[in-house]
């Protein structure tokens, strides 16, 4: 069985054993999997050029291990259970042995679909069993998963869809969130209009009962496919460095990357990390809420917990519906062990008022946990006090896409929790602070730039289809470390608090969002003409968009024109990237080489106006003090 950490005295034994000899420590923990072929070597990893190789000539099957591995212990135990949107409607709940028969399935439709190892499958689709069930079809044969999340536009899944080169799509035909019916199938229809080439067919899973606009040549019914199909499928043999998926996330270009990750690396760190950070036992009812279409969904709805032989709980709707005690209703009603949410969540139900979670039962709660966004310090209070009752420890896990896995976390109960610190790094992770020259920065009470040290299992091999990428943004930076993005600080007793992006990435409710990708988005709009996008301090969002645009329309008032533009940054991106504030400006702050000074705009969007640097040597200083007169600032 893969090692659960105890106490405090193990964790650092075992840690600084992890530092010392990584490869033992790995190959313990590798050990304890279903391996067709054990592997030859642990690891062969390079950041010079970016050669990541872990159970180098390992031969496995990631869903060996997530389903049939249990099937002998825990055939009848409950693997997945589902909430629906609407909690009148019937809670659907998949055993081992039944998620096992459903995914394969679901894995033989896509072989008599042809599909075959190493063919690119684009899944869209809302948070239902389906989408569980096809990432472990697709893992079943070899086919590489891309879960593009089900808020993104047309243009967004068409260029994905494209980047990926895939074969299928598979979706749905409506999405429910709340109140509001999503027209899944419908955006699906309209991303191979604007051109997804390489697509043979689109897979539907149908959720409504509304008759739907329907392409004979391509779009076929998931029900209909699925009928005959065997119960059993052979899993396919993959090598441990094969694909597993590849996940898009925004960078600082306007292009997303597609993250790539492979099998045996991540299927022993995601497995490892969710035992250890929500301390699992074998009766607990384990939940988060994040959507699929995300990292955390991949990792620590599916992967994670299912390796460790975990029920997992999935929820198909919003946290406000039907009204702002869903989440405490949700957790009193399946009694649920370890909740998993995001700051942005807790912010936005903390703000709905304290009768809500006190109108549930939350005593079965033993561990909260926190993702996406440093969380700040009243909504830690709050989780602590309102949800956890001061009994349940939280842990505010650091991690990323790249990542594959949680890499800073408190234990659970072992090490200690402060409010806004990722603290600790689990075992094999070694983290340090940089300057930005890349001089390590030692001691403690110091600020700095995050890297890793060492390689680990779950992070990033390459950006699909373009390696260079890869090694541009994330190593070549600073020489034999990965480069994380964010900027950190070590307290007085080395815990790590993470302070944000220090790259031109805003993270809006926990969601990546490139500023290139926005302003690209915005600039799409006849009438502007050139835009720059910052983040700033938004109360629930943790941050939100301001938008700076020059524009040639003469207006008075904008009101239209704003709106304009937010539904084209819907239409080009997804509502989550519309833009929370607009100003027009006569022009943008930019250096003499033609750079767009952010930093400025980030403070003036902040209202905050004090030690904008010095502006006379910008290319046009006057734009500072108009731009600063709009606001409203001095
Ligand atoms: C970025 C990664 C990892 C799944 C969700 C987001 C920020 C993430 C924390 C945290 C402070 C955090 C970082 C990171 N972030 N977790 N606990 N405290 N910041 O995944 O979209 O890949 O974004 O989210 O800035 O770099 P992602």
């Amino acid at each position: 069985m893969t090692l659960q950490i105890k106490d405090l005295a193990e964790y650092e034994k075992v840690y600084a054993e992890s530092i010392k000899d990584p490869e033992a420590f790995w190959a313990a923990q590798a050990d304890t999997f279903t391996w067709r072929k054990k592997w030859d070597k642990i690891k062969e990893c390079n950041f010079d050029d970016v050669n990541i190789n872990w159970f180098v000539g390992g031969k496995l099957n990631i869903t060996e291990n997530c389903l049939d591995r249990h099937i002998p212990s825990r055939a009848n135990k409950t693997a997945l259970l589902w909430e629906p949107n609407n909690p009148d409607d019937e809670v659907i709940s998949y055993t081992y042995q039944e998620l096992l028969n459903a995914v394969c399935k679901a894995a033989n439709m896509l072989k008599a679909n042809g599909i075959t190892k190493g063919d690119r499958i684009i899944l869209y689709m809302p948070m239902v069993p389906e989408l569980a069930i096809m990432v472990l079809a697709c893992a079943r044969i070899g086919a590489i998963h891309s879960v593009v999340f089900a808020g993104f536009s047309a243009q967004a899944l068409a260029d994905r869809t494209q980047d990926a080169q895939a074969k299928m799509i598979v979706c749905s035909d409506i999405n429910r969130r709340g109140t509001k019916i999503i027209p899944v199938k419908a955006i699906v229809d309209e991303a191979v209009a604007i051109g997804c080439p390489s697509v043979e067919t689109v897979l539907v899973h149908q959720i409504g009962q509304e008759d739907i606009a329907w392409n004979h040549t391509i779009d076929k019914w998931i029900h209909h496919e699925v009928k005959d199909m065997s119960e059993v499928c052979e899993a396919e043999e993959m090598d441990a460095e094969d694909m597993l998926f590849i996940l898009y996330t925004s960078g600082s270009t306007g292009k997303p990357k597609g993250v790539v990750h492979t099998c045996g690396g991540y299927m022993v760190y995601t497995c490892f990390s969710f035992k250890n950070v929500f301390q699992y036992k074998e009766e607990d009812v384990y939940w988060c809420t994040a959507d699929i279409g995300w990292i955390t969904g991949h990792s620590y709805i599916i992967y994670g917990p299912l390796l460790a032989g975990a029920t997992t709980v999935m929820f198909e709707g919003v946290p406000t519906y039907p009204d702002a005690g869903r989440f405490w209703n949700i957790c009193a009603k399946h009694k649920i062990t370890q909740f998993y949410t995001a700051p942005t969540a807790i912010r936005a139900l903390m703000a709905c008022g304290d009768h809500w979670p006190e109108e549930y039962d939350l005593s079965s709660i033993k561990v909260l946990g926190t993702v996406g966004e440093p969380i700040n310090e009243e909504a830690w209070h709050w989780y602590n006090e309102k949800i956890g009752k001061k009994k349940a420890p939280i842990v505010d896990t650091w991690w990323q896409t790249e990542t594959g896995g949680i890499l800073i976390t408190p234990l659970p109960g072992i090490t200690d929790t402060k409010p806004c610190y990722a603290s600790y790094p689990l075992p094999g992770i070694e983290p340090v602070l940089v300057d930005s020259e890349g001089e390590l920065v030692e001691g403690n009470n110091v600020e700095g730039l995050l890297c890793i040290n060492q390689a680990w299992p779950s992070m990033i091999r390459t950006t699909y289809g373009d390696h260079e990428r890869c090694k541009n943004v994330y190593f070549k930076m600073f020489k034999g470390r990965y480069f994380t993005g964010d900027g950190a600080r070590r307290d007085e007793d080395g815990r790590i608090r993470v302070i944000g992006r220090v790259d031109d990435v805003i993270n809006v409710s926990g969601h990546r969002m490139g500023t290139a990708e926005v302003e690209n988005a915005i600039n799409e709009h006849p009438n502007v003409i050139e835009s720059a996008v910052v983040g700033f301090p938004h109360e629930i969002k943790g941050q939100g968009i301001y938008a700076y645009i020059i524009t040639d329309q003469k207006e008075a008032v904008f009101a239209d024109f704003f709106n304009e533009i937010k539904q084209t940054v819907a239409k080009e991106i997804g509502p989550i990237a519309k833009p929370d504030d607009i100003m027009v400006v006569s022009g943008l702050p930019k250096t003499r080489s033609g750079k767009i000074m952010r930093s400025i705009l980030r403070k003036i969007a902040a209202n905050d106006a004090s030690n904008l640097g010095d502006i006379s040597t910008l290319l046009n200083p006057e734009i500072v003090t108009e731009i600063k007169k709009t606001k409203g600032i001095n």
